[in-house]
């Protein structure tokens, strides 16, 4: 990390760690990681998340297709699906936030905003996600407390504010983007939960 330094009153110095810095250094990280590395996070979220009591038991499952360097989500969309949970993945709205269609198999997949892929199935809206017994998200860290740091967009934000307090809400990480610590604005909604490849669930807070 490569944080600004800050002088205190009494001209001790400490670090300044901010969102854009610590999003830069973390996709960084992403960008130079092995392919073996990235290729082999997939099976063990995927798996570690199908054995997860409330996904078990979930009937409706809010989750979205990885994009570039994230955590693969394919498989585990497909094996969700299979089971006969019914999946929602969202599509960018012009305005950053997220409305929800379901995904029926992978060839419900069709490209949509900004290189994602989204569902081809009539969109339910934002509020569907309301609906979700379990929610997964995209994050590039996430911190003990739950704080989580994505993209940038705020588009998680808008959603998790709409999701219920009982609801489990896990961010899909590889391992050591479970970080300390990560700056939080008003605005910023936590996960409860999150999922590595090297220790499954991490419940948090
Ligand atoms: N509930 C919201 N309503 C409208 N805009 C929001 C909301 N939450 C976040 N945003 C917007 O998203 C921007 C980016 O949020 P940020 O938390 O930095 O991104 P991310 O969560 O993707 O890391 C914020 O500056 C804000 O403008
Ligand atoms: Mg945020």
């Amino acid at each position: 990390m490569h944080p600004t330094l800050a002088i205190n009153e009494d001209h001790s110095v400490h670090p300044i760690v901010t969102k854009t810095g610590l999003r830069a250094e973390l996709l960084a990280r992403r960008a130079a990681m092995p392919s073996e590395t990235r290729s082999g996070a997939a099976r063990p979220i995927r798996d570690a998340l199908l054995s997860v009591p409330e996904v078990e038991m979930a009937g409706t499952i809010a989750a979205y297709v990885s994009i570039g360097d994230e955590p693969d989500t394919r498989s585990l969309l497909f094996a969700l699906w299979k089971r006969g949970a019914y999946v929602l993945v969202p599509r960018l709205l012009p305005d950053g936030d997220l409305d929800w269609a379901s995904y029926e198999g992978p060839d419900s997949l069709v490209p949509g905003a900004r290189g994602c892929l989204e569902s081809s199935e009539p969109p339910r809206g934002p509020g569907a996600v309301a609906s979700a017994d379990v929610v997964l998200v995209p994050a590039v860290a996430v911190d003990r407390t739950g704080v989580r740091l994505g993209r940038g967009g705020g588009s998680y934000d808008r959603a998790l504010a709409r999701v219920g307090p009982a609801i489990l809400t896990a961010a899909l990480l590889y391992d050591g983007e479970l970080v300390d610590s990560v700056p939080a604005e008003p605005h910023d909604q936590r996960v409860r939960a999150v999922v590595t490849p090297a220790r499954g669930l991490v419940r948090l807070g």
